[in-house]
Order: C-alpha cells, then sequence, then structure tokens
C-alpha cells in the first residue's frame, strides 16, 4: 500500500529573539540583534498508511503541533520532506487543502461574527463542496453531533463544547482523505468528549478518513488509535501499534475476585502453588486481588487456582492502563533505553 502521509528527516527550526531586560536592551537589540535557534522538530521521519488511527503524543513542546502545522502546509519546514497523497503541503497549499481537514482545539476555523450555518456554507464554497455532497454531510453531523441547537447563533455566542463541534463537522464538510487533530478535547465535559470520540472513530472507520491524533487524554488514544507515535524534544522516541506497546511495556496485571463468603488468603499459599512468581495478594472481606506479572504466570491459572478455594461471584482484570505504558517510554528514552515491541 502506498502511504497517505510520508514523512522524511522533517526539521523546523525557529530563531527566538534574545534581548536582555530594560530599555537598554532593546535598543541593543534593535542596532544589533541577536538570536538563539530552537529545534522544535529534529530529524523525525514515519509514513501513515491510509485508513490508518494515530496517537501523536508528546510531553508539552514536544514539536506536536509544529508537525500538524508543517502537515497542514502552514508552515514550511527548515529541512526534509513531507508528501501527502502526493502532495508537498507548503507548496501545493490549495492542492493539499482538498485532501486535508484539521481542527485545532486552541482556535477555531469559523468565521467570529458569522452564525455557524453561514461558516459552514462559506466553506462549501471554498472548498466547491457539490450541493448533494454539502446537504447530506450537514444533515449526518447536525444529526450525529446534535449541531441543530446552535447552527443560528454566531461562533462567539457558543459554548467550547459546541464550538469545537461545529469545527469537526467544518473540516469534514469536504470529505478529506486525511484528519488531523490537534487536541480536540481539550477542556470539554465527559459526555462532549465522548460524543467527539464517538464520531472521530466512526468517521475513520466508516468513511476510512485517516487519522492523527495529538491529545494529552488518555481516552481519546484508547478510544480511537491503533498506532502510537511518541515523540519527545522534536524527535520520534517510539512508533509502534498500542496494543503491542501494551503488551511489552504494563507487564503487571491485577485480577480481583468477587467471592461468596470472605476469604483469608495467605500471600504464601500462593507462593506455595506458584514458585518464583512475583505476586502480591490484597484479601478484604469479599473482595480478594490478585497482583501478577503475566510473562510468569497465565491469569487462567490463578483463576483456577481461586475456583478451586472458594465459591466465585465475579472476576475482572485490569488492563494496563497506556497512561503507565507511555510515562515508562518516557523514562526509557530519558535513560537512553532502546525501546524494543
Ligand atoms: N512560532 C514559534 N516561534 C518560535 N518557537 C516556537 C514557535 N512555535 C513553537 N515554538 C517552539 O517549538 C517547540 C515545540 O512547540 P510545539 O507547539 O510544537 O509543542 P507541542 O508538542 O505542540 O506542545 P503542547 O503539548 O504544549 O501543545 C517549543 O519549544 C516552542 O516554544
Ligand atoms: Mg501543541
Amino acid at each position: 500500500m502506498t502511504p497517505l502521509i510520508i514523512v522524511d528527516d522533517l526539521t523546523k527550526e525557529f530563531l527566538h529573539a534574545v534581548k536582555k531586560p530594560g530599555l537598554t536592551g532593546s535598543v541593543r537589540h534593535l542596532l544589533r540583534p541577536e538570536y538563539e535557534k530552537k529545534t522544535a522538530v529534529d530529524r523525525i521521519s514515519f509514513s501513515i498508511d491510509p485508513g490508518e488511527s494515530v496517537a501523536y503524543v508528546g510531553p508539552n513542546g514536544a514539536g506536536k503541533s509544529t508537525t500538524i502545522k508543517m502537515l497542514t502546509g502552514i508552515l514550511v519546514p527548515t529541512g526534509g520532506k513531507i508528501l501527502v497523497n502526493g502532495v508537498i503541503p507548503y507548496k501545493q497549499r490549495i492542492e493539499n487543502a482538498k485532501n486535508i481537514g484539521a481542527v485545532f482545539g486552541q482556535r477555531t476555523q469559523l468565521w467570529w461574527d458569522l452564525p455557524v450555518r453561514e461558516s459552514l456554507s462559506l466553506l462549501k464554497a471554498i472548498y466547491e463542496i457539490p450541493e448533494r455532497e454539502y446537504k447530506r454531510n450537514l444533515e449526518l453531523f447536525t444529526d450525529i453531533l446534535n449541531l441543530g441547537e446552535f447552527l443560528h447563533l454566531p461562533a462567539r455566542k457558543i459554548s467550547l463544547g459546541q464550538r469545537m463541534r461545529a469545527d469537526l463537522a467544518a473540516s469534514l464538510l469536504h470529505n478529506p482523505k486525511v484528519l488531523y487533530l490537534d487536541e480536540p478535547t481539550i477542556g470539554l465535559d465527559v459526555s462532549v468528549k465522548a460524543r467527539i470520540r464517538q464520531f472521530i472513530k466512526q468517521v475513520n472507520q466508516e468513511s476510512g478518513t485517516t487519522i492523527l491524533l495529538t491529545t494529552h487524554d488518555m481516552e481519546d488514544i484508547e478510544d480511537i488509535c491503533k498506532r502510537l507515535l511518541i515523540i519527545d524534544q522534536g524527535r520520534v522516541i517510539f512508533d509502534g501499534e498500542l496494543q503491542a506497546v501494551k503488551d511489552a511495556f504494563a507487564q503487571e496485571r491485577t485480577i480481583h475476585f468477587e467471592v461468596r463468603a470472605p476469604l483469608h488468603l495467605a500471600e504464601d499459599a500462593l507462593h506455595n502453588q506458584f514458585p518464583g512468581a512475583a505476586l502480591h495478594i490484597q484479601n478484604e472481606g469479599s473482595h480478594c486481588s490478585i497482583q501478577f506479572n503475566r510473562f510468569h504466570l497465565a491469569a487462567g491459572e490463578i483463576i483456577e487456582f481461586m475456583m478451586k478455594r472458594s465459591d466465585v461471584v465475579d472476576i475482572h482484570i485490569d488492563e494496563p492502563s497506556i497512561e503507565l505504558v507511555i510515562r515508562q517510554i518516557y523514562e526509557s528514552n530519558l535513560n537512553n533505553q532502546r525501546i524494543i515491541v
């Protein structure tokens, strides 16, 4: 499959003015300006196939928004190459705009003083969207994102959650091949977040729209993305399937048992049964939880052990949290350990 997005050795440097404080500093800077170089994106390479859903993750200042701005054609790279659907974004901006949609959580693409409906119809004209396609999409998005209640209001009068829903609709009216989302759920309440995630997932699965999502919200990642790209200090430090990284990093699991009669299971009993396995047990009335390393033991073995000793009413296993996994990846990077999955 030909990748939809190809990023090769991409670099972006910014020049910061270095100015001493006070009037003297300002005057000196005016006469002999000094700048220092900041490498926001440092020789990164990756490619994304059509239909993928990728989380682009990293700490504050890592270079995520800068990358997305270069992919959308807003910023010109200092070095390296970008191709999106065969188009160089910053050189062929109009051509690129037809293929992409973008939502920046921090700012809107709607016209501030125009009713949302008018903004959308302006976009129809800009993108030359055929009437039938426009009507179909607007109806669909109004329905799923519940836009009806505020389409008549200007963007400045709607709430943040309403604005984000309107921005999502605006970014997808022209059926782009790829959707860039830069913190689309920032500051939203749980129900709006859930609605937005559901919508993005649907767009990815049903229309095959490729998703590149930047977020600090772990639930966004878990819900929407299959692949994880982690960037730190301008460098890609991890690129792989979300499930694979979870399996490799999160070795600790906990099984929770609900038993009919209170049970006092000693850790010794477990250690005798499974010598050498790292295990930890917690009893509390009719609740018993056993922490184990899934590389040492299979969940089934522990369940079988418990079933023999008590009347088990309910069982659930804690999945490793993606937050923990990502933290471990940051830390391995800090320690210069190679990340292999
Ligand atoms: N227009 C600019 N001029 C100068 N420096 C910039 C500019 N935009 C970004 N930077 C710098 O580039 C670095 C990367 O910024 P960027 O906005 O890409 O980070 P980010 O990963 O999106 O972070 P966050 O999670 O906080 O949004 C930062 O050190 C920032 O100060
Ligand atoms: Mg950012």
